[in-house]
């Protein structure tokens, strides 16, 4: 065989393959297709062919790349065929038409002169209506023109080279088992499909829509004897054509499929790309949005609380630990533990408040122990690593009269002290509280006083420091279980060397138990701590404050005393509620211990060895000096 004549037939099998290709197509979606598009018209990402957007005034085509040979060039006669599509016309407002869009046959796919506003994008006012056009269309309008013979705003209709139709109707669809036709809405924004049939031998085109639900119904819309070999030419193009005219609609083609000299596939209508949100459920999407920003809102707040709650619970367990206290062999408990032990600090579980800070009883939420937690307030942060050495050697001071010191705990602006409970509270709510049922019996009266001097004993002698204490008075003694007394609150006590001269500071104690020389001195020592341990003694042994109110007078504890005791009639000072029920040399002794100590002239006053000897009565009571002009 000749190689030439070869290559032509290869051509010519190729191309025939080709020309044949395109006599056929099906697009489930148009990703994959060849489609020629200008205008607005576009493929969005999910396959759908947009025609028009919300854009006003303009058109959007889209045909097939490759031009159709419909014609039997020897004959004239036009072939057979047959298309069908699925469309869709979303409108921005429910009801509110737009221009609606068409199956066109062209001779060009530019259709140039085509107006943006009207004639579907397809024709201009000087060429509508001319036998030059050589246009087919089929029109799904949803605009009632006058000018065009509409015959109403919802209708399908057959056009020839302009846009006044040959044969149209409102659009509805066959029911087969009722035999009637029933209306349909174009613009409902619903799939719809339409067929498109031109019979060559009945000369005949039809032209049947349904809902996309429904299957191609029996009997068509339309039905036109029409003979197109005088309008189409060699060669044209099939495609689809839309505008958007005063209003915005959007048209979408989802599937499409073609055929020549045949039945068009049937498109797979499960496969089909999805509609954007329907604009006709307008309501339904604003209630989306609506519920949607709901959630979003919900969604804010709960964030937005939790982080609160999170930055509140930091916050509210948040404490300060720095590098040097870690030095100190002190227990520190944790704020979070403290807050918990004391059910975060209620009110309920106040015991009470002093000068320093309130106390709170609490329980450690592991070991049960029963604890108090002083909060100090203590803002000078230079202070404060001198203020935690002295709460870590107070937690080295053990004795059986002193209130242990457990640990502590620190945060901002604040110190937590933690002490070992003590259940019966405070001395002086049994000396003056008279809602107190119990009161004290001598013995346990002596008892306590025994058990602070031991304890003061302690502090003054008993450990490598002296510590001063500096507020002994009946509120800081605090009663055990076995009402035991125990010398509490180291808050305002400060510690110095043994053998350094003591600090000079400003006067700290409680009135009425400040010694006559630390007023002129300013310097707290032992001694001024055993004068407020006399004035301490007479309190308890006589069941009054240390400054009485007697006739709007103030007057003095001691110096009552001190004038009873020269006046011959000491024993009448004693605790009425006693009821005398004490022993006669005990009470005496014990006043008369208390004069000595509280004498104001310093070197009169016994250390607080001393005192517990004459207590044990290992030394004889020495002679009381006179008072001189120290107490007034
Ligand atoms: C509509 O399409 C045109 C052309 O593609 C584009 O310029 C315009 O921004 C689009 N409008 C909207 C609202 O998407
Ligand atoms: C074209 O028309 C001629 C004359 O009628 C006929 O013989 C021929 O088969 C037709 N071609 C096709 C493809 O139908
Ligand atoms: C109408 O379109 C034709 C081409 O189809 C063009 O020649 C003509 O100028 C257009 N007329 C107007 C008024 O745009
Ligand atoms: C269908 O719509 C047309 C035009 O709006 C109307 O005349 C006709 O009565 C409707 N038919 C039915 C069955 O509703
Ligand atoms: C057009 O519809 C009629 C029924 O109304 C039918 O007889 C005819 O075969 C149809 N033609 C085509 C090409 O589908
Ligand atoms: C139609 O499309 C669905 C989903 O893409 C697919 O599962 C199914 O096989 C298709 N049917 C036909 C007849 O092609």
């Amino acid at each position: 065989m000749n190689p030439k004549l070869s290559l032509v037939l290869v051509i010519c099998m190729l191309a025939g393959i080709t020309a044949k290709k395109y006599d056929e197509f099906t697009y489930n979606g148009f990703r994959r297709s060849e489609l020629y598009l200008d205008g607005m018209a576009e493929i969005t990402l999910n396959g759908l062919l947009r025609l028009t957007n919300t854009t006003r005034s303009q058109r959007g085509h889209a045909f097939h790349k490759v031009p159709l040979h419909l014609k039997n060039s020897s004959d004239g006669n036009v072939y057979s065929f047959s298309t069908c599509f699925v469309f869709a016309i979303l409108t921005e407002y429910p009801g509110v038409s737009g221009d609606g869009l068409a199956l066109v046959l062209s001779p060009t796919r530019e259709l140039a002169g085509a107006l943006p506003k009207q004639f579907l994008g397809l024709f201009n006012s000087t060429n509508d209506g001319n036998s030059a056009n050589h246009v087919l269309a089929i029109e799904l309008d949803t605009i009632l023109n006058v000018d065009f013979g509409d015959i109403n705003n919802n209708h399908v209709g057959i056009d020839v080279n302009g846009l006044r139709s040959i044969n149209a109707a409102t659009a509805s669809y066959f029911i087969e088992n009722i035999g009637e036709f029933k209306n349909l809405s174009l613009i409902s924004g619903e799939p719809m499909q339409v067929w498109v049939d031109y019979s060559n031998l009945e000369k005949k085109l039809n032209v049947t829509i349904s809902p996309i639900s429904v299957p191609k119904p029996s009997h068509p819309l339309l039905s036109s004897f029409i003979d197109l070999s005088s309008v189409i030419s060699d060669t044209m193009y099939i495609g689809f054509s839309a505008s958007t005219g005063s209003s915005v609609p959007s048209s979408y083609v989802l599937g499409w499929s073609f055929k020549m000299n045949g039945q068009a596939a049937a498109l797979n209508l499960s496969s089909l790309p999805s509609l954007p949100l329907k604009k006709k459920d307008g309501r339904k999407q604003t209630s989306l949005i609506i519920w949607l920003s709901l959630g979003i809102v919900v969604f804010i707040t709960i964030t937005a609380f939790s982080i609160a709650y999170i930055i509140r619970r930091k916050a509210r367990y948040a404490e300060v630990l720095e590098e040097w206290e870690l030095e100190h062999r002190t227990h520190r408990f944790s704020y979070k533990e403290l807050f918990k032990a004391t059910k975060g600090f209620r009110e309920e579980n106040l015991l009470g408040v002093g000068g320093f800070g309130r106390v709170y009883k609490g329980k450690l939420p592991t070991s049960k122990t029963e604890i108090a937690v002083k909060r100090i307030s203590h803002d000078s942060r230079q202070g404060m690593r001198e203020f935690v050495g002295e709460i870590a050697s107070h937690s080295q001071l053990r004795h059986r009269n002193l209130v242990q010191l457990l640990g502590y705990s620190r945060r901002k602006g604040e110190v937590l002290l933690v002490y070992e409970f003590m259940c019966n509270g405070s001395l002086d709510k049994f000396l003056y509280d008279a809602n107190k049922p119990t009161t004290l019996s001598w013995s346990q009266r002596l008892n306590i006083i025994r058990g602070v001097a031991s304890g003061l004993l302690y502090l003054h002698e008993g450990w490598v420091q002296i510590v001063v204490h500096r507020d002994i008075k009946a509120s800081n003694v605090l009663l055990d279980a076995e009402m035991n007394g125990k010398l509490g609150d180291f808050g305002l006590s400060r510690l110095y060397d043994h053998g350094s001269d003591p600090q000079i500071s400003h006067v700290e104690g409680t009135f009425g138990y400040i010694a006559p020389e630390l007023t002129k001195t300013g310097k707290a020592t032992t001694s001024t701590d055993v004068f407020a341990f006399g004035v301490f003694i007479l309190e308890v042994v006589c069941g009054r404050r240390p400054i009485m109110q007697q006739q709007s007078l103030d007057l003095h504890l001691v110096e009552w005393v001190w004038r009873s005791w020269k006046n011959g009639v000491i024993l009448e000072v004693t605790d009425a509620r006693l009821g005398g029920d004490y022993d006669l040399g005990e009470v005496e002794l014990i006043l008369k211990i208390g004069l000595l100590c509280s004498h104001p002239v310093v070197a009169s006053r016994p250390t607080m060895r001393q005192v517990m000897q004459l207590l044990d009565g290992d030394l004889s009571l020495p002679e009381i000096p006179k008072y001189g002009s120290g107490i007034s």
